[in-house]
């Protein structure tokens, strides 16, 4: 497995009243896999995608990334984790205006050691569509479906083992949301990289290998 989830339980507190978002929540994402996560809108898959990205910790249970147990208390390790082995892409892109395209893409790199790949940037944005040209552009110029390419561009900088993206479509219109998900499915494929893909899109769903549904807390697989 690249990641598992056992008897994960989340709960929020807004003032006096209690929402238990997750309630023992098993679920597990085999290396090399493309996985759906749907639900409707606050039932918790982002809830679950952040602590699957070790961004945020759960009240219990245990997250094993690679078959060995996260330790959330060990904020160098999780930040180390967070920025060598997964990649994250957001529904809102995440991008930093003040940055180019390229910059934006070389970001984990510099992170991890200060090394500026460039030649290593310049392929990941060839092999996610968009052209030479565009690499030193300023990324507000750029349209949603391209910030999105450069997004992912991004989260693959550093050769993640799995790519989380939360919604990476829903700003997006239906021929370019196809088309980035194509883009994962290809680079899930050759790359035998896992893919976590949080959705709204049953079609998007339908290039996934499994889809799970989260729902009153509690997850299930659906039969596709
Ligand atoms: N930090 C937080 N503090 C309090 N409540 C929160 C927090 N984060 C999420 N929630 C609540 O938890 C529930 C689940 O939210 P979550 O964002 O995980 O849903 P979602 O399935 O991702 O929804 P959407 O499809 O709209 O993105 C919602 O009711 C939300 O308001
Ligand atoms: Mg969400």
């Amino acid at each position: 497995m690249i990641i598992e989830a056992r008897n994960i339980s989340k709960t929020f507190k807004n003032g006096n009243k209690t929402l238990q978002v997750l309630k023992d929540i098993n679920f597990s994402v085999r290396q090399n896999e493309m996985v759906a996560l749907m639900g409707v809108s606050g039932s918790g898959k982002s809830t679950l995608l952040h602590i699957l990205g070790l961004i945020n910790k759960p009240d219990s249970g245990d997250i094993y990334f690679l078959n060995n147990k996260v330790e959330f208390k060990d904020k160098k390790l999780l930040a180390k984790i967070r920025n060598e082995n997964i990649g994250f892409v957001f529904q809102f892109y995440s991008l930093i205006s003040e940055l180019n395209v390229i910059e934006n893409v070389m970001l984990p790199s510099i992170i991890k050691n200060s090394s500026y790949k460039k030649d290593r940037a310049m392929q990941l944005l060839n092999s996610v569509g968009i052209e030479r040209d565009m690499a030193y552009k300023m990324v507000y110029k750029l349209s949603g479906g391209e910030m999105q390419r450069v997004a992912l561009a991004r989260a693959l900088m550093n050769n993640p083992d799995l790519v989380i993206a939360d919604e990476p479509t829903a700003n997006l219109d239906k021929t370019s949301s196809i088309d980035i998900v194509t883009t994962m499915r290809n680079i899930n494929l050759e790359e035998r990289k896992a893919f976590i893909i949080a959705t709204h899109s049953e079609e998007i769903a339908l290039m996934c290998d499994r889809v799970f549904i989260i729902n009153g807390g509690t997850i299930s697989e659906k039969n596709n």
